[in-house]
């Protein structure tokens, strides 16, 4: 059942033929969990709010030969979720595999100078943008009698750390909504489970820090590397696929052994 792909990616047989939907999936994290999804035979829809690099993304599955479809929108929006939903289903049928990775916002401040307009903005986007999400999709997935719905948190929502008070505390609402939906659709074979990353390399770090800065930042790391997108996608491989059956509510610390709990 798991065996390695000779791209790299574990391969899951089961994955093949099912509907992904990932938030976020238009760039780093989310754009390799897509590409893995893809690669195993998942039928992909690639959400994020940028429609240009959405469809970056969808060319790029359908150029490797996998099936993906753009499915544009802010999911901080209600109404745009349930857009997303709507077409998602047209297009596919219902989402079987949910992958609710959008947002972002963790940039450092002190807490003192957040201001209580970015405070909520960092909740809208990096917490309930993820109830919407997922309570937009769940309902389907109930009538199906399954599904797998893997949530993102973060090392900042497990321990204080650099980020800024919203992001941490959006992330740690993260944590307890996935446990909470666990114990509650487990008997509906909904299995919500969470990844939580540190440092994982994308656009905005390749962009605002210079390589002696990387580097000293991947030396902080047992393991002694950054992250990348794909040690998160690998993740996400497992927890979407049927070698995950009996896991349930778990938070998986993806974190080059900086979090050992
Ligand atoms: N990189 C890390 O070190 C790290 C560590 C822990 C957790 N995380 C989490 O992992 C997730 C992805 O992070 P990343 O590093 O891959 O970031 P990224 O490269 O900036 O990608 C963020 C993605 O989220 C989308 N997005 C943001 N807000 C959205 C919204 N309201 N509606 C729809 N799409 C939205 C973006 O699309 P548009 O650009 O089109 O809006 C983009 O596709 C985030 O939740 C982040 O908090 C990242």
């Amino acid at each position: 059942m798991f065996s390695e792909a000779g791209d790299g990616l574990s391969h899951h047989p089961d994955l093949a033929g099912k509907v992904a939907l990932v938030t976020g999936g238009s760039r780093g994290i989310g754009m390799a969990t897509c590409r893995a999804l893809a690669a195993n035979g998942a039928r992909v829809a690639v959400n994020g709010r940028d429609r240009a690099a959405v469809d970056t993304v969808v060319a790029k599955i359908v150029a490797d030969g996998g099936t993906a479809v753009p499915a544009p929108g802010d999911v901080t929006d209600e109404a745009a979720v349930h857009s997303v939903r709507e077409s998602v289903e047209r297009a596919l049928g219902p989402v079987e595999i949910l992958a609710a990775f959008a947002g972002g916002q963790g940039a450092p401040a002190p807490t003192t100078e957040l201001g209580s307009d970015r405070w909520r903005a960092v909740l809208e986007s990096d917490l309930t943008s993820v109830y919407l999400t997922v309570t937009a999709f769940l309902p389907a997935m109930i009538e199906l009698g399954g599904g797998s719905i893997i949530t993102m948190s973060s090392t900042a929502g497990r321990h204080p750390g650099g980020a800024n008070a919203a992001y941490a505390v959006a992330k740690a609402g993260v944590v307890m909504l996935t446990k909470h939906l666990a114990n509650e659709v487990g008997r509906h074979g909904v299995r919500v489970n969470c990844v939580a990353p540190s440092a994982v390399l994308n656009e905005r770090m390749q962009r605002f820090m210079s390589p002696p800065q990387l580097d000293g930042l991947a030396a902080t790391f047992p393991l002694g590397r950054l992250g990348q997108p794909d040690d998160i996608a690998q993740a996400v491989l497992y927890l979407a696929s049927s070698a995950s059956s009996w896991v349930t509510g778990v938070i998986l610390d993806l974190t080059g052994g900086r979090v050992i709990v």
